[in-house]
């Protein structure tokens, strides 16, 4: 029997969308929601791990759906919801803390990175986050989950927890272990102040990212300023891997103009960082800035937006609550 395809994402409402997250994540939500059921959600939960302002956070929810809508999702297809207004969410990941080990989190590189030097000071949540992960995913018995490569463990760990549920319960394929959906080319876009660390919300220069919401002007600026050698562009794609600023900066290239890298490469190698900015920035500047202009207009009526998680709200309720009594019955919880 082949088993009912299902999506599964997740975005934090922590602040502006880059292009980190347009390329790998956002892009690919819209395009999987032409083949397939799909369910994306605003994961408020996950963002209060570390603290955030409550009147900002409620902005930001409503920023990040109309990033999702801007980007192409459609709210009739797929079903847009905030993970908050779904307990099932977190009822199924105090389960499943039950079922994770504390040996496997403590592998989890992404706590070790954002929890930094002082580990004793980091919330509980932080810590315990890739379970709310797993009970997200689980939550729905979704069998594919589109993610960038920084969320590779994390997916790893969903696996091997719904693979312990099933043991444990005997219920075996009970929980269907989730595929990650990885973009091939540019799984990770990488800061533009410095080609080893990913491009993220949390990095203090606001010129290390473009945001989905950047002027053109912007665009033009920060591009301009991306880290580059004072070398020209290199002539082979080894050469280029040893330049990880030049790398990203042609990745992304490459991945906005769906071409081929080797095809990008000839175009530019041999030539001066300013023309690879020049040709990169009008690219973007076309991709992006529509998106933003979108975003915006979208914030203008934000009764729209509610009235998009609420509807979001009561289909995914419907699914959590029908799979969260089969999963108290496995459980023994009466
Ligand atoms: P978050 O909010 O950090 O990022 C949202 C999505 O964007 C991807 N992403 C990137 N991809 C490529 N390059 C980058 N520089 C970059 N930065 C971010 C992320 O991989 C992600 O796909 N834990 C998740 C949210 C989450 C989730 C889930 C995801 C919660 N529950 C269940 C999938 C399924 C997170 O913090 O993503």
């Amino acid at each position: 029997m082949t088993k009912k395809k299902l999506v599964f994402s997740g975005v934090q409402p922590t602040g502006n969308l880059h292009l980190g997250n347009y390329l790998g994540a956002l892009k690919n939500f819209v395009s999987l929601q032409k083949e397939m059921n799909c369910i994306y959600c605003v994961v408020d939960l996950h963002a209060i791990t570390t603290f955030q302002n409550p009147t900002e956070l409620q902005k930001n929810v409503l920023e990040t759906v109309a990033s999702f809508i801007a980007t192409g999702l459609n709210p009739d297809k797929s079903i847009l919801f905030n993970q908050s207004s779904v307990s099932g969410h977190a009822e199924l990941a105090w389960i499943l803390n039950c079922v994770s080990r504390i040996g496997w989190l403590n592998r989890m590189t992404q706590f070790k990175d954002k929890a930094g030097s002082d580990k004793e000071k980091a919330s509980v949540g932080l810590y315990i986050y890739p379970n709310l992960m797993a009970a997200d995913i689980l939550l729905y018995k979704a069998t594919h989950v589109p993610v960038g490569a920084d969320q590779k463990q994390h997916l790893e760990l969903s696996r091997d927890i719904a693979q312990k549920f099933n043991n444990d319960f005997n219920c075996k394929d009970f929980f269907p272990l989730p595929d990650p959906l990885i973009p091939k080319n540019v799984s990770r876009v990488m800061s533009l102040r410095d080609g080893t660390k990913k491009m993220s919300k949390s990095e203090e220069s606001d010129y290390s990212r473009i945001n989905l919401r950047d002027s053109s002007d912007e665009i033009s600026k920060k591009i301009k300023k991306a880290k580059t050698n004072s070398e020209q562009i290199p002539v082979s794609l080894n050469e280029l891997e040893k330049r990880p600023e030049a790398l990203n900066l042609i990745n992304i290239y490459t991945e906005i103009s769906k071409t081929k890298i080797e095809k990008v490469l000839n175009e530019m190698s041999g030539k001066e960082y300013s023309f690879l900015k020049m040709k990169l920035t009008e690219l973007l500047i076309s991709e992006i800035t529509p998106v933003g202009k979108e975003i915006e207009k979208l914030l203008k009526d934000k009764s729209h937006l509610e009235q998009i998680l609420k509807k979001g709200k009561e289909k995914a309720n419907i699914i959590a609550e029908e799979n969260l009594k089969n999963i108290r019955e496995k459980v023994g919880l009466i």
